[in-house]
């Protein structure tokens, strides 16, 4: 959501900040904006739609040596250019990521300072209270520091001030921010991906912390505006490793990296078919809850069957919008699993907090390095997707998918398992090489189509249809095979798709029975499988090597994911980027 950067140094700052935002669209935007010093004078130009159309309408002479600038995914009024950052009041311009919580008491409570909002925004508030607080003490630090115990919500900000064009001020609760350092100039942003072509040096900025950025120096100070030494961080993936290198869309290259993000998070963790010490002892937990959103909760399904499987362990599996408004029936030996590909889902992370807060332990399952959830878990265990730009998730799945498994033989001691991952990489190879589009043709032109599955094929079968809403925005929906009957099927009729999954043994009969059901009331049948099954249940076959079950989902989503891609592709949709999305949701 939203995204962030900006830049000052001895190099011209636009370029730099409108690469940045262009690395950050991944994140979801609907309007995009710059704010610049020239001569003296700051200058915002701010346009709905692509950054490409904000570029347009940019002078193509200036030369600045500050700028900052936002993508806006809108949560508070409409995508407009009045909505859209940076925002202004008096001396100081602002880009916000994040949601202020209390912006309506604090707007009343400015109005009475003879403040005129101009924007529907809750942003507004933030360079209304800066220069409010400016106007009291002209101290650009204190006036920021001050928004601590003002503001209620969550904030990643970048701040100019008319007063102090030398440097850019940056500060957070709760929304990420990066500060990083180059070889001419320094950075503010959202995330690594922003400031890749320029530098792989950074620092993690912690809550409530304000980093003061020159040109050739970063700030640092604490809560208490006590200056910190931050520990400098590097970035150790390639920058290529977040370009397209020839592939159309992310979301493909990104599922062609699937059998190395396998290898590489199976070896980060087992080596000679023993865990290294970077798994953490969870022996003496009694009681599982996995919590998490979207993709990451699917995954959490497939865990609670692995993990009550092999280890005999209860597993509650929540979604974490639900989980902290609930009754959670926690003791001294339960442990929250909270999966998260970015680390800064907000749902999850006020998951997380309420778990810490009640005195439980928790596990971050996490992708991006530094995230908060990985921060703030009491143990953290990463995945090696490396970066994922595509909104809809894939390799980051793939590779959650794998840590579960090998999270439930660490749990269970069932090391002779291990022996079922060794070239897993080859047969999701196999599957990658599949041409999927003669299915994705039988279907792309359908307004519904129905996953069946049973037991962990269930979670796939959810997996499969959100990636399907999500690219193609057809209305893909998963069933237990079994409940069909209890209701659905009343919907079937001839032609009607529906895509079967039966991998898992222990439901097979049951699982064709009831996808029989559906062909016996004419429904087209994309059945995928990995046992010979009597031909008349299906239209066409898709057919998985046939593994163990502790590994088999991690093979079964390929081609639900492929199929999701080839479908998007013929409907002519924006793949990595579709409507109304944001690759991490910073808001709850
Ligand atoms: C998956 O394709 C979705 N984009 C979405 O459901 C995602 O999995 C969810 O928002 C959770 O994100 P996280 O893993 O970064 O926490």
């Amino acid at each position: 959501m939203c995204g962030i950067v900006g830049y000052v140094g001895k190099e011209n700052a636009l370029p730099r900040v409108l690469d940045g935002l262009n690395f950050l669209e991944y994140r979801g935007y609907d309007s995009a904006g710059v704010a610049y010093f020239t001569n003296g004078k700051i200058k915002i130009t701010k346009e709905v739609g692509r950054i490409s159309v904000l570029e347009k309408k940019l002078p193509k002479d200036i030369y600045t040596n500050m700028a900052i600038g936002h993508t806006r995914w809108a949560t508070h009024g409409e995508a407009s250019k009045i909505n859209s950052h940076p925002h202004r009041q008096g001396k100081f311009t602002v880009v916000h990521n994040g949601i202020i919580e209390n912006y309506a008491e604090l707007k009343k409570e400015l109005k009475k300072a003879k403040v005129k909002f101009i924007s529907e925004t809750d942003t507004e508030v933030i360079p209304a209270l800066l220069n409010y607080y400016y106007q009291q003490e002209p101290n650009i630090l204190k006036c920021i520091q001050k928004l601590k115990n003002k503001v209620t919500g969550s904030y990643a900000l970048g701040i100019i001030c008319d007063d102090d064009q030398d440097h850019l001020y940056a500060t957070r609760c709760g929304s990420p921010l990066i500060i990083a350092k180059a070889a001419k100039g320094n950075f503010i942003a959202s995330d690594v991906p922003a400031i890749l072509k320029y530098t792989n040096k950074y620092y993690l900025l912690d809550e409530y912390e304000i980093a003061q950025i020159s040109m050739n120096k970063i700030t640092i100070y604490n809560a208490d505006l006590k200056e910190i030494t931050k520990e400098e961080l590097t970035f150790a993936g390639q920058a290529e490793s977040i370009l397209l290198n020839g592939y159309e869309h992310y979301m493909l290259k990104e599922i062609h990296e699937e059998d190395q993000v396998f290898l590489d998070t199976f070896n980060y963790y087992v080596t000679d078919n023993k865990f290294k010490k970077t798994m953490p002892h969870l022996k003496n937990y009694r009681q599982i809850h996995i919590v998490a959103c979207g993709s990451a909760y699917y995954v959490g399904l497939i865990g609670k069957f692995l993990i009550e499987r092999l280890a005999q362990i209860p597993v509650t599996v929540e979604v974490a919008s639900e989980y902290r408004y609930q009754e959670n029936f926690y003791n001294k030996q339960t442990l929250v699993i909270i999966i998260s590909q970015s680390g800064e889902t907000a749902d999850s992370l006020a998951a997380l907090r309420k778990a810490k807060e009640d005195g439980i332990d928790t596990l971050a399952i996490v992708n991006v390095i530094g995230s908060s959830i990985a921060r703030e878990a009491t143990y953290t265990l990463y995945i090696k997707a490396g970066p994922e730009i595509a909104v809809a998730t894939t390799k980051a799945f793939l590779a959650q998918t794998t840590l579960m498994a090998l999270l439930a033989i660490h749990i269970s001691n069932r090391l002779d398992l291990l022996k079922h991952f060794n070239g897993l990489e080859q047969k999701i190879k196999y599957l990658l090489q599949q041409d999927y589009r003669q299915y994705a043709k039988a279907i792309y032109q359908e307004e519904n189509i129905f996953y069946i599955g049973r037991q962990m094929d269930y979670a796939l079968c959810l997996e499969g249809a959100l990636k399907l809403k999500e690219t193609s925005y057809i209305n893909g929906v998963a069933y237990q095979a079994g409940e069909l009957k209890h209701g659905t099927i009343s919907l079937i009729k001839e032609n009607t798709p529906v895509i079967g999954i039966a991998t898992e043994a222990k439901v097979m009969a049951k699982t064709i029975s009831n996808i029989k059901e559906t062909k016996a009331r004419k429904a087209q049948v994309i059945l995928i499988t990995n046992q010979d099954v009597p031909d008349k249940c299906y239209d066409k076959l898709i057919m998985i090597p046939k593994v163990h079950e502790i590994v088999s989902p991690i093979l079964t989503v390929i081609p639900l994911q492929l199929i999701g891609y080839e479908v998007a592709k013929l409907r002519g949709c924006d793949i990595d980027k579709p409507k109304n999305l944001a690759k991490s949701v910073t808001v709850e």
